[in-house]
């Protein structure tokens, strides 16, 4: 039976997940009955030593001594600023690195982390989790298959319950950025197509705070395919409902939605409806419990060269260049091109 060793930079909100979803991997992996091992580290070396004994993993005291202990790939789960550095150390260590979204605080600092994992050969995941989801590759077999027909509109929805604290918004990026970029990203990724024009609106109707640092709490952008086709993708932080995330496709022959199941948080007007009948999610991580653990399971496979990159560093860039132009547009208030470069 193959060893693979992963290790883990961060174990915050979503590197704890992975930590877990990691774990679980040992031994389910098919063919073959892989054993997945785990060494990770964290800054916040107390909180790190906890994680990893509840999960039988090692704890190295630094990023140094993580990757001078022989991994087969390394997990970057750390605040988006220290990216950059990660991702290079990684494809300098010879090995596949998976991060998680974005690349980079800009798209400048992300072109040259692209520049460098090109220029060193380096394989580089990107955790666009949503590329995993039930729901989504269903929508893009459908539409590929040609079951749909062409598409005439697309709306994406991602809507969070409540506001995360105002530091992390006043470093976040904006909501396109820190949200839709996930949408922005799957209907890049479902239609083929690049999104080359977007205008954007946003709205302060709840904490004063978020405006005050820059943001807006609900947005939507018009987005214009490069085929002419529109779609529109909104986000807010206030949907006490429940963690809203749905992708509606609506073609010329048939139509489909993302996210619309007995768990959507959103009910139906009509009298006698009972539809949807059960307990809306709260996070995005009970949203995409499935996709996260299938992302980590595409990483492993990656390294053991079962399958193509699921989600590369340019995807990822084309992804944060149309929330660039979004946020742009929700400052100047008027349409923006969407910048087509991926690398330099
Ligand atoms: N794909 C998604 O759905 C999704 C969801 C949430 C967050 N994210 C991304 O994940 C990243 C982390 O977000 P989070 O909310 O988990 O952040 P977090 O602040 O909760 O966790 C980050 C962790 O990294 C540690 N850390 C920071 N710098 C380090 C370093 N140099 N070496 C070792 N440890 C270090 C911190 O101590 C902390 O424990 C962000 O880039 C964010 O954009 C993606």
């Amino acid at each position: 039976m193959k060893d693979v060793i992963l290790g883990l930079v961060g174990v915050g909100r979503i590197g704890v997940m992975h930590a877990n979803n990691i774990a679980a991997l040992n031994g389910v992996l098919n063919p073959g009955g892989i054993n997945v091992r785990l060494r990770l580290t964290d800054v916040a070396e107390d909180h790190a030593r906890t994680v990893a004994a509840g999960l039988g993993a090692e704890f190295l005291p630094s990023v140094e001594a993580l990757l001078s202990s022989g991994l087969d790939g390394l997990v970057i789960a750390t605040g988006t600023a220290t990216h950059p550095e990660l991702i290079k150390a990684g494809v300098d260590a010879g090995i596949p690195v998976f991060c998680e979204k974005p690349v980079a605080l800009n798209v400048a600092d992300a072109v040259s982390v692209l520049d460098y994992v090109r220029d060193n050969n380096g394989v580089v995941q990107i955790g666009h989790q949503r590329r995993f989801d039930a729901g989504y590759l269903e929508a893009r077999r459908a539409f590929q298959a040609g079951e749909l027909g062409w598409i005439h509109s697309l709306r994406a929805v991602t809507c969070d319950m409540a506001p995360p604290p105002v530091e992390f918004l006043a470093s976040s990026g904006g909501l396109f950025r820190d949200c839709s970029v996930h949408d922005f990203d799957i209907l890049r990724w479902l239609t083929g197509r690049e999104i080359v024009e977007v205008y954007a609106r946003g709205s302060n109707n709840g904490d004063p705070a978020i405006g005050e640092v820059g943001d807006v709490d609900t947005a939507l952008a018009l987005v214009t395919f490069d085929d002419g086709t529109v779609g529109t993708v909104s986000a807010t932080r206030y949907n006490g409902a429940g963690h809203d995330v749905r992708l509606e496709i609506q073609g010329s022959r048939r139509s489909l939605m993302v996210g619309l199941d007995d768990k959507t948080a959103i009910a139906s007007a009509e009298p006698g409806v009972g539809f949807p009948a059960g307990e809306p999610h709260k996070t995005f991580a009970e949203r995409f419990d499935q996709a996260y653990r299938s992302e980590m399971e595409a990483f492993v496979e990656l390294i053991l060269g079962r399958r193509e990159n699921p989600c590369t560093p340019e995807d990822a860039v084309a992804a944060s260049r149309v929330a660039d132009a979004a946020q742009e547009s929700l400052a100047t208030g008027v349409p923006v091109r969407v910048a087509q470069k991926v690398a330099s």
